[in-house]
């Protein structure tokens, strides 16, 4: 199976100068819970922005082009055929945790969608890959509790592939 998980705010952005746009510590704790049950994979970007890979207990797979980066803590990956010949004996799921170029790349065979939507609007430039949601089925649905340390109002979602 496969999965996407990601965060956006209410106009779809997702990053802002390689990173994330917000501090939201209750989105990390539901993208931890996630993504533990399986392996994640994304691209080089992605990898830069995570302060100290690998994400722990969780096969880390990076798709790049270059042939010397250094990352002995995961697996690196110079195509989606590598990708999946590296999870193909795998019995967990392949969680897909972004950026743009790894959503594009898995949208066809994406499986369930991990969606927190914050409810406020954010600087950046990196957007989420438009989705065709009526593919899609909204299963699961829950306001997040908005705190001193976690500011902006929030949404979790789970959909599944109709
Ligand atoms: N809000 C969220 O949930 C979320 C999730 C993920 C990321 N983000 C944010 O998004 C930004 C980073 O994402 P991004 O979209 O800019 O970059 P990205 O997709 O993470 O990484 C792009 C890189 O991946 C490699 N790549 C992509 N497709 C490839 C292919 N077919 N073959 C070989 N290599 C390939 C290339 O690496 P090389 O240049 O090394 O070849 C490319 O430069 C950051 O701001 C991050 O914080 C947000």
């Amino acid at each position: 199976m496969i999965t996407f998980v990601w965060a956006e705010d209410e106009n779809g952005l997702i990053g802002s100068k390689g990173n994330l746009p917000w501090h939201l510590p209750a989105d990390m704790q539901f993208f931890k819970k996630v993504t533990l049950t399986g392996d994640v994979v994304m691209g080089r970007k992605t990898l830069e922005s995570i302060p100290n890979p690998p994400l722990k207990n969780r096969k880390n797979i990076v798709l790049t082009s270059k042939h010397d980066l250094d990352f002995k803590e995961g697996v690196i990956c110079h195509s989606k055929k590598e990708i999946m010949e590296e999870v193909k004996h795998s019995k967990k799921p392949l969680h897909v945790i972004g950026g743009v170029s790894l959503f594009k790349l898995f949208i066809d065979d994406v499986d369930m969608l991990y969606r927190t939507v914050i409810h406020d609007s954010f600087e950046g430039e990196t957007y989420m890959p438009e989705i065709d949601y009526s593919e899609f089925e909204l299963i699961e649905e829950e306001e997040g509790t908005v705190d001193v340390k976690n500011k902006y109002p929030h949404t979790f979602q789970i959909f599944k592939r109709k």
